[in-house]
């Protein structure tokens, strides 16, 4: 099915069926930005059922961003009771008085601008510019992922393909309609294609969803930790006559820039010749990787760094430079072998 039909049945099914919202208006974007903005305060870590509750009193006492941004911080909170998380009643209330005092009441539409406001993540910067302005955002929350990852049959650990998942759900949106596809797309998810007991014969993709009626279905997504791949490498303490060390800089893009290291290398390949197997290992987690360094040892008869961007430098001055924890594991574990 093409990406225009898909859109065409959720927004259908969404007319028919979306759910009925205080802060919601079918149709478009809200005519009012700042129910849209306390809306999604309120939704950043509540279930709309609780929000229900706490949603129009709140209006009622604060019914314009002027009057938030004029009201006392105490007052806020005794408004905010019940919705836990006061850190938010907090956020809102200073993006309030920015948008009043700074932008002369008026809401940013602008991504870049959005997020400078205090409280703002990507996500609700996009939901907010979708069902505020009816600007083309995606909102990715685990509503959206679960959807994404049903419909193409993704099966891999989430935390593995976050952007094909973010990629796929943009490639959906609606760009015509982006304020009615947010809401129609959370409403998907919250209603139809639930964690348990998703109600596949009702939803309105079920033609194209690839994990319709799959035993595993509720296992989708999946989300355990990624695996770790293993690594194997080497690290080298290179020394010159005069008993200096060699060490380098990072360039100052990418992993761990800027800091200083002994040369290393991930990929298994000898780096420089000649160099003696300390019988010493080295065992770093990054986030996605085991990394095994062994350390090589090398003594040079002479003052001329074997490595393009090394410098010598006398050991006691290794703790003046910026070390990556990696490479100050490398230090500690080689102690040992600088004093020889
Ligand atoms: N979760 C976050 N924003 C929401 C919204 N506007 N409607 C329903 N659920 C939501």
């Amino acid at each position: 099915m093409t990406k225009q039909k898909h859109s065409t049945r959720l927004l259908k099914w969404y007319q028919d069926n979306g759910r009925t919202l205080p802060w919601r208006k079918k149709g478009g974007a809200h005519s009012d930005p700042y129910v849209v903005l306390v809306s999604e305060f309120m939704l950043q870590q509540t279930t709309v059922k609780t929000v229900l509750n706490y949603f129009t009193p709140f209006m009622k006492r604060f019914p314009t961003v002027e009057c938030l941004a004029a009201a006392d911080l105490e007052e806020v909170y005794r408004h905010w009771q019940g919705l836990g998380y006061y850190r938010r009643a907090k956020a809102l209330h200073t993006a309030a008085q920015t948008i009043v005092r700074n932008l002369n009441g008026q809401f940013p539409q602008k991504r870049e601008d959005v997020l400078k406001l205090k409280g703002i993540g990507s996500y609700t910067a996009a939901s907010f510019l979708a069902l505020a302005f009816n600007l083309p955002e995606t909102v990715v929350d685990g509503n959206v992922i679960r959807i994404i990852c049903r419909l193409y049959r993704l099966m891999s650990p989430i935390g593995e393909i976050e952007n094909l998942i973010r990629e796929k759900a943009s490639a959906l949106t609606d760009r015509q309609h982006p304020a009615d596809y947010a809401s129609a797309i959370m409403d998907l998810g919250a209603m139809i294609c639930t964690p348990k007991k998703p109600q596949c014969p009702l939803c309105p993709w079920q033609q194209d969803c690839l994990s319709r009626g799959l035993p595993e279905l509720e296992q989708i997504p999946n989300r355990a930790k990624p695996t770790k791949k293993d690594k194997n490498g080497s690290v080298y303490l290179i020394f010159n006559e005069k008993k200096e060390i060699l060490i380098r800089k990072r360039s100052e893009k990418g992993l761990l820039s800027g800091l200083y290291e002994f040369p290393w290398t991930d990929d298994g390949s000898p780096m420089v010749a000649n160099a003696s197997d300390s019988g010493l290992t080295v065992l770093h987690i990054f986030t996605h990787i085991r990394l095994t360094l062994k350390i090589y040892t090398l003594h040079l008869k002479q003052d001329i760094s074997p490595i393009d961007d090394g410098f010598f430098i006398n050991i006691n001055q290794l703790t003046d430079y910026p070390f990556s924890t990696l490479m100050q594991k490398v230090r500690i574990q080689a102690s040992a072998l600088f004093c020889g």
